[in-house]
């Protein structure tokens, strides 16, 4: 039988770990996973230039390379990272092996591959979401606007690397995003759009691990979508992030999890979905109470990294757990109480054009508060350290108090050297008061 029906009766041992995945989340996610004291070793594959031991050269994509891997090192426990391979069905693969995957099917994965897919199980479900209108034609998505006759979000359905999204803010806006998105823009992820109401309110992410049935909520955490200071410029993958976000406390969690996240679990076993990994519901926090902007399958990217360095060493079991469908064997997860602060390092021309190849220079040295992670970096001929991509490094710390850990985070940033290095200077103004 498929490992995603199975639930055993105790959990096997955990000594041998592959994080699929080669940005900042995963590096975290390593470093968080080696905290664990029963854990031999983490591998990752393709990994980056801060993973160099145990880095393995396999695509993301490459279900045959993985599961060879998986063979040769007697892994225990898979954590993908990223949505592309678990929208392609790597935890399916991996499953019906009998290995233990942290990580949604494709079937799962569809919270985030198809927005449309998500609103229509969030609309059964009653999640609390904006109220939206799939098109898929030109004419369609034009004829919903003049009869709405107001600005609209315009989303492209399929997985567009968090770019696939426009915040109209006129009549005329909107109709340029859907021409745009009928015209290509988005490729094939952009041929049917998802047209939704537009929501005002504080957005904060909520991170779920589940186990099919149960789950254990992360503190919640506040991302920088946009590039430039004063929250202008171009949408990003993240550019830095706080949390645990007190725009939600634990009762408001726990509000969160009934009005959205039980409700969602349900729906998905109801369509035969044992989902077993990460629900991240982007929340935007409305006058009429919280609303799903979007769910993603998997960590956040930089809130993960900035997650990771709050959770205690019981991270490993309780990921295993959920991979076997038995969060309720597994020991409590211990959140320490600090704030943590992250900053991403970017390459200058990011989002569109990274700026790449530039020699890094570290002297940064991480201690018990203090973290370096890596996603845009490899290794040259000579060996030395690279940037290869646009969002390069993220420096997290952690300390009783917003201002003392976005301090020691900025003090870290000082000691990060390349050309073009680009941050943002006001990552966490919301908390900070200084
Ligand atoms: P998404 O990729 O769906 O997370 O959207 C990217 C960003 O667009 C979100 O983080 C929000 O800031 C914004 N957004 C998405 N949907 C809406 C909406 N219905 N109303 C207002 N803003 C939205
Ligand atoms: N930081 C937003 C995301 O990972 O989608």
């Amino acid at each position: 039988m498929a490992m995603s029906s199975t639930r055993p009766n105790t959990l096997p041992a955990l000594k041998r770990v592959l994080v699929v995945g080669g940005g900042g989340r995963e590096h975290a996610l390593k470093w968080a996973l080696q905290r664990s004291p029963n854990i031999d070793a983490v591998w990752i594959t393709p990994g980056n230039g801060g993973t160099a031991e145990q880095r393995i050269g396999i695509a993301e994509s490459d279900l045959t390379g993985i599961l060879r891997l998986c063979n040769s090192e007697a892994i225990d426990l898979v954590v993908v990272g990223p949505e592309a391979p678990l929208a392609a069905g790597l935890a399916d693969g991996l499953r019906a092996q009998g290995i233990a995957v942290f990580g949604p099917s494709a079937a799962g994965a569809q919270l985030e591959s198809s927005k449309a897919w998500a609103k229509q199980l969030m609309n059964e479900a009653g999640v609390p979401t904006a109220g939206h209108w799939t098109v898929e034609t030109e004419e369609e998505a034009l004829e919903v606007l003049n009869r709405l006759n107001r600005p609209l979000v315009v989303k492209a359905d399929g997985l567009a690397s968090g770019k696939g999204v426009t915040v109209a803010a006129s009549i005329a806006e909107t109709k340029v995003a859907i021409q745009d998105a009928f015209q290509g823009r988005f490729g094939e992820a952009g041929s049917s759009l998802v047209l939704e109401e537009l929501l005002t309110g504080p957005e904060v992410s909520v991170f779920a691990l589940c186990d099919g049935e149960r789950m254990v909520l992360l503190p919640p955490a506040q991302d920088h979508k946009r590039r430039d200071e004063g929250d202008l410029g171009p949408n990003t993958g993240g550019m830095g992030a706080y949390a645990p976000a007190p725009l939600l406390d634990s009762a408001g969690l726990e509000q969160v999890k009934k009005l959205v996240l039980d409700p969602t679990v349900a729906a998905l076993r109801q369509r035969g979905i044992d989902y077993r990994g990460v629900i991240y519901a982007g929340l935007m926090l409305t006058e009429e109470g919280p609303q799903v902007i979007e769910f993603n399958c998997r960590f956040g990217d930089p809130e993960c990294q900035t997650l990771m360095p709050l959770l205690g060493p019981e991270l490993a079991e309780v990921l295993q757990a959920c991979a076997h469908g038995r969060l309720d064997l597994a020991p409590k997860l211990s959140v320490n109480s600090h704030c943590s602060a992250c900053v991403v390092a970017a390459a200058s021309g990011y989002p569109e054009s990274p700026r790449k190849g530039d020699v890094i220079d570290i002297q940064l040295n991480p201690n018990e508060r203090l973290q370096l992670f890596h996603a845009g970096t490899t290794r040259n001929h000579q060996g030395e350290l690279i940037t290869s991509g646009g969002r390069v490094l993220a420096v997290v710390a952690q300390e009783q108090s917003f201002d003392a850990a976005f301090s020691a985070a900025y003090a870290g940033l000082q000691q990060l050297h390349f050309e073009g290095i680009t941050y943002r200077r006001d990552i966490g103004h919301q908390v900070r008061r200084n």
